[in-house]
């Protein structure tokens, strides 16, 4: 049985002491979830929201790392900054650092055998935009995606990731997948995964699903075969989290 994980990408959201107040906020009513429970934070809100949660079922993670170890790379974060901070999880390959960012399925790979090297979990995102979704590409595209992030990840490492399926026309948007789409790409993530390596190993990577997801559909969501769990953006920020950690 997989464990579900309910993880919540602040964005570029919350000063690090409104962060702090936002995790003292969210603290008691996560605290009962059954689920693994995430706050995915600006870099610099990594520490405080770290110290803030310290001794309570919350995990925290980073939004983005660098694939280098160190050096002349203004600006960036390696996986060593945020494993000593203490974050143990990092976002990779969200659609808004592809676009906006111009990352690639190439810097998402390179990204996420940085990450697994070090010992951080990667959350890594996949997701189509409306037209490819109007064009029918839908599976082929995810398909490529996770082919490509996962290149010369072992089998033995792939079970520690976190996928998330997030369409992208559904981030921000209010407008959600319905379930059945999102059970259709999250069960078509986990044929691609057990093509690569193997049934076993598939049925035991966590998917979860991203794009708008809040207080009224995650239970509906989270219900799914293959969604194990979600990747909130906008309603991670307010106390309806917790109904969402619960659900
Ligand atoms: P929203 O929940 O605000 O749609 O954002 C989803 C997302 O991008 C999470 O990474």
């Amino acid at each position: 049985m997989r464990k579900k994980i309910v993880a919540g990408n602040w964005k570029m959201n919350m000063t690090p002491s409104e962060a702090v107040a936002l995790a003292e906020t969210l603290k008691p009513l996560v605290a009962t979830s059954e689920a693994d429970v995430v706050f995915c934070v600006p870099a610099v809100d990594i520490v405080p929201v770290v110290n803030a949660v310290k001794g309570t079922n919350i995990e925290v993670g980073a939004e983005n790392l660098y694939f280098e170890d160190k050096g002349a790379y203004t600006g960036e974060i390696s996986a060593d900054m945020i494993l000593d901070a203490g974050a143990k999880y990092v976002v990779i390959g969200h659609s808004e650092r592809r676009e906006y960012f111009k990352e690639t399925d190439e810097i998402v790979n390179k990204k996420v055998l940085k990450a697994l090297e070090k010992g951080l979990t990667p959350i890594l995102c996949c997701g189509e935009s409306l037209t490819q979704r109007e064009q029918g590409i839908t599976i082929e595209w995810v398909r490529m995606q996770i082919k490509i992030a996962l290149q010369g990840v072992s089998a033995e490492e792939a079970e520690k990731i976190v996928i998330a399926y997030e369409p992208i026309w559904a981030i921000g948007t209010g407008k959600t997948a319905t379930t059945e789409q999102a059970q259709e790409v999250c069960g078509a993530i986990r044929v691609v995964l057990g093509e690569i390596y193997g049934c076993e190993t598939a049925e035991k990577i966590r998917i979860q699903y991203g794009g708008s997801v809040n207080e009224g559909n995650a239970a509906e969501l989270f219900a799914q075969p293959d969604i194990d769990g979600g990747l909130v953006g906008g309603a991670s920020l307010k106390p309806g989290f917790g109904v969402i950690a619960n659900a």
